[in-house]
């Protein structure tokens, strides 16, 4: 069977949510998803600062690190990640960074891959964030899956949580990734 594996970066949540929505799809579908987080040291102190950060505080931190043995075993890779800067997490370009082992054996070449971003409020910076994930897949040889670009907008302190619309849209894109899982 076929496996998507979904890795996220979240501080106040909204890429988990989407994430979480996203692996439920795939889910009933029959699909094999795993959901795996990017190292954060500095969690915690979000976690007292920020309500938005604190409400998904656990759930963040019972998520499996990924690693890059599950990257290779995975046929589709998602990754989601707040929009920092107009440019993916320091967090995740961290992550990204420990891949150069699959980087020089292109271990990665042919499998699919698919990215999503969270924002406060600057479509273009959210554009600018996938671009950065993409420029790593590329790097990779991957393939990117068909999919309109996936952009939530969370206002200040990202209070603004991803709405049923845009659960359509998460519909939509986990569409796009089993045309290529199926
Ligand atoms: C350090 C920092 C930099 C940010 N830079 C941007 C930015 O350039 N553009 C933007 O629209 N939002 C920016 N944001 C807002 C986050 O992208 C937004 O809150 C996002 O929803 C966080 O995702 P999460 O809830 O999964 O952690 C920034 C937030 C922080 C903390």
């Amino acid at each position: 069977m076929k496996r998507c594996s979904i890795i996220i970066h979240s501080v106040t949540g909204n890429n988990y949510i989407i994430a979480s929505h996203l692996k439920s799809i795939l889910e009933e579908s029959g699909i094999e998803t795993r959901l795996y987080r990017v190292e954060d040291a500095d969690l915690h102190i979000f976690a007292n600062k920020l309500e938005t950060s604190n409400e998904y505080y656990e759930e963040l931190q019972d998520l499996p690190v990924v690693t890059n043995e599950k990257l290779t075993k995975s046929n589709v890779i998602v990754l989601g990640c707040p929009t920092y800067f107009a440019n993916m997490s320091a967090e995740m370009k961290t992550f990204i960074d420990g891949t150069i082992d699959l980087y020089e054996s292109d271990a990665l070449e042919g499998k699919h891959f698919a990215c999503f971003t969270s924002c406060g409020g600057g479509i273009e910076d959210g554009q600018e964030s996938l671009a950065s994930m993409r420029r790593w897949a590329e790097q990779m040889k991957m393939i990117e899956v068909d999919a309109a670009d996936l952009i939530h907008v969370s206002g200040e302190e990202g209070r603004i949580r991803p709405s049923l619309d845009f659960g359509k849209d998460i519909e939509e894109f986990a569409s796009s990734l089993m045309a290529v899982l199926n």
